[in-house]
């Protein structure tokens, strides 16, 4: 179920899960006559001020989209590159974010990663398993319909196996099967960079999202995008398919 509920002027009760696609790292290296790869670099840089800046945003879990199933198109050594980057994420920035009480994850696909990228998810992911603080979820060879399959087709081996019927299938059962199982939905979808489409990220999550659409580069972004983001979501008015407040009061 989503986290918040009830009018817009009513400041959330527990901390958002805020969900973001980094995009448009290649645009900020291109406006600087830069390869693509020191915009990524650059872009790291920028998911680092914002993990930092969370938590004073109101904003308790932080799903970012890093690569997705639609990225291996790109050359081979810009991808090759992309994979580097998590290695170098992992290695500079494991110690302090497991010390800082955060908890990472990693969604998406492992099939299709080379097995040294694997074990430096693994490694990430246990290292800070024991974390509750703040809930870091990076979206890594994932692609939204891939997710969805593959929730399905656990279930299809459920049934399979005599322990499930057809009938069993509802929202949850697939939900349970997702890679984002059991943290709640986005309560806002962000994306950088002035493009306006979810680029298959959180396909079955973002049901319910806010989407907001920021103008700025990721590599350019900040506390203070963050912080303007969460401020468009408190305006806005989530019904979830109900009437608004002033409705039923006018109703009597
Ligand atoms: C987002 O930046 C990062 C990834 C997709 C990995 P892009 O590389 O898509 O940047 P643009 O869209 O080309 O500017
Ligand atoms: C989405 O951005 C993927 C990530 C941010 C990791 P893309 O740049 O790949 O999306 P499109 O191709 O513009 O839709
Ligand atoms: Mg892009």
């Amino acid at each position: 179920m989503p986290t918040t509920t009830g009018h817009a002027a009513t400041p959330p009760a527990a901390p958002l899960h805020a969900a973001i696609i980094m995009d448009g790292n290649g645009r900020w290296a291109k406006k600087r006559a830069l390869p693509r790869i020191l915009g990524h670099r650059a872009g790291v840089q920028a998911l680092r001020r914002t993990v930092e800046a969370a938590p004073d945003c109101g904003v308790g879990v932080l799903t970012v989209y890093g690569f997705s199933t639609e990225n291996w198109r790109r050359p081979e050594t810009e991808v090759s590159e992309l994979m580097g980057l998590l290695k170098t994420f992992v290695d500079n920035d494991l110690e302090q974010l497991a010390r800082e009480g955060v908890k990472v994850r990693i969604l998406g696909r492992r099939e299709g990663l080379k097995p040294d990228i694997v074990k430096i998810i693994e490694r990430a992911e246990s290292r800070t398993a024991e974390n509750s603080r703040f809930l870091l979820q990076v979206a890594f060879n994932y692609g939204g319909q891939a997710d969805i399959v593959d929730a399905a087709r656990r279930f299809a081996e459920a049934v399979e196996r005599g322990e499930a019927r057809a009938a069993d299938l509802d929202e949850g059962v697939l939900e349970r099967g997702l890679s984002t199982a059991g943290v709640p939905h986005p309560d806002l979808i962000v994306r950088t960079s002035g493009e306006r489409r979810l680029s298959n990220f959180l396909l079955w999550e973002c049901a319910y999202a806010e989407l907001i659409f920021q103008d700025v580069l990721w590599p350019d972004y900040g506390p203070e995008h963050l912080k303007a983001a969460v401020a468009e979501f408190n305006k806005r008015e989530r019904r979830y398919g109900g009437t608004t407040v002033d409705d039923v009061y006018a109703a009597g």
